[in-house]
């Protein structure tokens, strides 16, 4: 099976560097003019100006007119299975009730803890596959997904089946990440360690039915210590997993410097990371991924200063976050809008941050993130005439057609007129 995509207006192939790209590279974007893509058997295998593959053999030739393409969207850091929602909590946030509050009392992520024990295996499946059409939809062709709504043995590893198992069934690639570090539950509230320790039981099991690749933990105020994450993420690491925190989202504890010291492949949130772990951030290989959607819904306005962290030197990637407490959309076109306004990234760095960087984020970089011959087709053709294009026009869905391992995976539907 062939299919030739034609007369594409703007092709960002993100092909320019081999590695992650960090700091003043994030802005050199190439961009190529009227260009063509083949795909052969869910493969690309010619790039190039569209008068010299116009007349390549295709069962299927796509006229692109004059369209935006792109990589397929690379989606670094959600919390993909859980139960239940908090639409509830809304009107704790209006009255200004602090997100840490809410969990203090046994709210936040302790109230999707009790959804998702109740939620049987069959139902959660059920709603990540809803979640992952619509990630779709929105340009997404490959996904990390997190556990941590179980923190028990027993529904932890029922959020990491599920994960896998979605993985498989769903056209995207879901990557799994175990999260059972995720907060204190009411067991556990005068031992934490014990928690810590209840989790990293788990580890050995979890490598061995290869149920996640990753282990986070959240490094907050009220929630896990920086001394408490490096035990538990350097036993990870003696288990043979990559290593993510959830760092300085809150709280600035040093939770950056925590993720450069262990080598972890990336470090999320940093909205209030100070100058000193920016410097260790941008003198390292880990990753910043930057959640601007999770600031903008707690209502606060430390936005993560992306463009001290990319002057300094670092790899920056943005991502949803998405979850049902403190960021609940899927809509990356939207944060790429957010990036752009609250943390001042330039087009050319967030095309970066959510193709290429984002696929370094989660050890996809070699398959995902690029337009490049002999890769997986993963492909977006958007309804926009440039890459500025997207940022600029926010809150809406830009796709027109979303090609995974080159199949046809979403269409922009038409309205019924
Ligand atoms: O990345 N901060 C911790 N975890 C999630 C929120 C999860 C929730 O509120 O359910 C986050 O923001
Ligand atoms: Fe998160």
């Amino acid at each position: 099976m062939a299919t030739l995509l034609y007369n594409i207006g703007q092709l960002l192939t993100m092909d320019q560097y081999d590695g992650q790209v960090r700091g003043k590279d994030m802005n050199n974007l190439p961009v190529y003019e009227n260009y063509a893509v083949l795909i052969e058997d869910g493969k690309i295998s010619k790039v190039g100006p569209s008068s010299q593959l116009e007349n390549e053999p295709a069962d299927e030739k796509v006229d692109c007119e004059g369209r935006l393409v792109t990589p397929g969207i690379v989606e670094p850091h959600t919390h993909l299975v859980f139960g239940g929602s908090r639409e509830h909590e809304m009107a704790l946030k209006q009255q200004g009730v602090p997100y840490l509050d809410i969990l203090k009392q046994g709210g936040g992520i302790l109230s999707t803890v009790r959804a998702t024990r109740e939620t049987s295996e069959q139902d959660l499946y059920k709603k990540a596959m809803f979640h992952l059409d619509r990630m779709a939809s929105y340009g997404i062709t490959t996904v990390e997904a997190k556990s941590g709504y179980g923190m028990d043995r027993e529904t932890e590893l029922k959020q990491l089946r599920v994960a896998n198992q979605v993985g498989k069934d769903h056209p995207l690639e879901v990557v799994s990440t175990f999260l059972g570090a995720h907060a204190i539950t009411e067991d556990y509230k005068d031992n934490p360690e014990g928690l810590l320790d209840e989790m990293a039981a788990m580890f050995p099991q979890i490598k061995e039915e290869g149920l996640a690749e990753f282990v986070d933990i959240f490094t907050e105020k009220g929630v896990f210590t920086v001394e408490q994450s490096r035990r538990y993420l350097n036993k990870a690491k003696e288990c043979g997993f990559d290593v993510k925190l959830h760092a300085d989202e809150i709280e600035p504890l040093g939770g950056t410097q925590l993720a450069v010291e262990l080598g972890a492949r990336s470090g999320d949130h940093l909205a209030v990371a100070t100058d000193e772990g920016i410097e260790q951030l941008a003198n390292s290989d880990t990753i910043g991924v930057l959640l601007p959607g999770t600031i903008f819904y707690l209502g606060k306005g430390d936005f993560a200063r992306a463009r001290d962290m990319i002057e300094a030197g670092a790899t920056v990637a943005i991502s949803t976050d998405f979850n049902p407490g403190s960021s609940v959309t899927e809509n990356i076109q939207l944060i790429m809008s957010l990036a752009a306004l609250k943390m001042r990234m330039t087009p050319e760095e967030i095309w970066y941050a959510v193709t290429t960087n984002a696929a370094h984020a989660i050890n996809r970089g070699d398959v995902a993130g690029k337009i490049k011959e002999g890769r997986q087709a993963d492909i977006v053709i958007w309804d926009a005439p440039n890459y500025k294009y997207i940022p600029y026009h926010y809150g809406v869905n830009h796709v027109n057609t979303v090609f995974k391992a080159g199949k046809k995976l979403y269409t922009r539907g038409g309205l019924h007129v």
